[in-house]
Parts: C-alpha cells; sequence; structure tokens
C-alpha cells in the first residue's frame, strides 16, 4: 500500500515568527515516517521553511504556479522558481482560486502541465458547490475539472496529486462523511484509471474541514490517500494528529 500524504495548505496566514514557532513545534512532535509530510505555505515564506525542515521529512509546497515559464506576467511564479527554493508540489485550482481569481479549468491544466514540466508535483484540487451537489451534479462537475488535467497532461497523469475538495467542506467546519468522500474518490480514481494504467500510483487527497477528530475515519476510506488541511494546519497538535491518523 502506498504511503498516505497528509499536506498542510497554510493559505494567507503565517509571519516569520509565528512560522518558525509552528514548524518547530512540528518538528519536535513528528510521529515516526509512516505518512509523507507536505506544508503549502505563501511564496514569501519559502526560503525562511526550506531552512526550517532541511534534514527532516517535511516537504515543501508552493499554493499556485504559472503556466508560463517566464516572461512579462507580473506577480506570478514559474515551476522553477518555485524549484530553486526545493519546493516539491503546488497547489493548483483551488477552489478560492477558481473563485475569486477566475482560474478556469483549462487554466488549471496548464498550470498542472507547467508544474510538471518543471519536475514540481501539482496537487490538483477538484470539487462542487453546494448548488452543484444539490442539483446532483456532483460527479458531473469533479469529472469536467479532472478531464481538462487529463486532457493536457496525458500519461504524465500518473505524476500528479488529485485533491478532492467539496467547496461546502471548506473552511466551514462542515466535512464530507467517508461515504460521500470515498463515493466521489472512486469516481475520480475509475476516470484516472481510464487514462492511465499507473492510476493506483496516484495519491488522491480529501480536503474540506479535515481535522484530529475526523481524520482516521476519512483515512481508512479505500480511496482517500491522505489529506489536504487547511486551518487544521495552522495548529502543531491538531496537524500532527491528523499526520498520526495517517500512519
Ligand atoms: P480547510 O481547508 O481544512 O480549512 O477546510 C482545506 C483547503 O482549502 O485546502
Amino acid at each position: 500500500m502506498k504511503k498516505k500524504l497528509i499536506a498542510g495548505n497554510w493559505k494567507m496566514n503565517g509571519s516569520l515568527a509565528a512560522n518558525d514557532a509552528l514548524v518547530k513545534a512540528l518538528l519536535a512532535g513528528l510521529p515516526a515516517g509512516a505518512s509523507d509530510v507536505a506544508l503549502c505555505v505563501p511564496s514569501v515564506y519559502l526560503a525562511q521553511l526550506q531552512d526550517l525542515v532541511r534534514g527532516s521529512r517535511i516537504e515543501l509546497g508552493a499554493q499556485d504556479v504559472s503556466a508560463h515559464e517566464s516572461g512579462a506576467y507580473t506577480g506570478e511564479l514559474s515551476g522553477a522558481m518555485l524549484k530553486e527554493f526545493g519546493v516539491r508540489y503546488a497547489i493548483v485550482g483551488h477552489s478560492e482560486r477558481r473563485l475569486y481569481h477566475g482560474e478556469s479549468d483549462q487554466l488549471v491544466a496548464a498550470k498542472a502541465k507547467s508544474a510538471l514540466a518543471s519536475g514540481v508535483t501539482p496537487i490538483v484540487c477538484v470539487g462542487e458547490t453546494l448548488a452543484e451537489r444539490e442539483a446532483g451534479k456532483t460527479e458531473e462537475v469533479v469529472k469536467r475539472q479532472l478531464a481538462a488535467v487529463i486532457h493536457a497532461n496525458g500519461h504524465c497523469i500518473s505524476e500528479i496529486v488529485v485533491a478532492y475538495e467539496p467547496v461546502w467542506a471548506i473552511g466551514t467546519g462542515k466535512t464530507a462523511s467517508p461515504e460521500q468522500a470515498q463515493q466521489v474518490h472512486g469516481v475520480l480514481r475509475t476516470q484516472l484509471k481510464a487514462a492511465s494504467a499507473q492510476a493506483d500510483r496516484i495519491h488522491i487527497l480529501y480536503g474540506g474541514s479535515m481535522n484530529a477528530a475526523n481524520a482516521a475515519q476519512l483515512l481508512a476510506q479505500p480511496d482517500i490517500d491522505g489529506g489536504l488541511v487547511g486551518g487544521a494546519s495552522l495548529k502543531a497538535q491538531d496537524f500532527l494528529s491528523i499526520i498520526a491518523a495517517a500512519a
């Protein structure tokens, strides 16, 4: 069985002092290595984090990556730049970026492709809104979002990480039940299998109010290979408990 991956998504939170305290508390409490651990931090802190996690098994992630290699794209960061700071993962297509920055399925697919070309593993987020779920469109939405990434990336698809994050569960304290989450993860796995003979290798993470209390049950589902954790990743004890639940 593959190791679970627990990735923290700090979003726009942190400061030099707070990051230092949080990472030191994580390093002091990290349980023995049965799962992979990553922190996706605001990019201005990557250099600080690179120093803090050096020699540990915590990997670094960014929260976005440009679809372009270089040039006149004010404000953007390329995969090669992230790579220089030891970045292993980049979240792409988070629902907050789809919503507040108008990112389309095609742009998300191009970002995933650009990350892969730089040797950065994209964590591709998909997920339905509450209105889409209530209209019975969950499968249609997540399959459409993932299909764009599969179409743009061909056989490289086995190198990505997928995160199923129902939008209604993000930051709301409302988690998908283990059964609801597994049902969608199963759909995504089937779609990945149709695209790649290596689909069983692909991590499909669950995200959306994962916490110390609900992590074990979610992570026990056959197609839930880890978590993308927002709020609870900002509290050392909570994040450590989730990592322990994945071991
Ligand atoms: P949450 O966020 O754990 O705070 O719900 C998850 C995410 O947005 O990645």
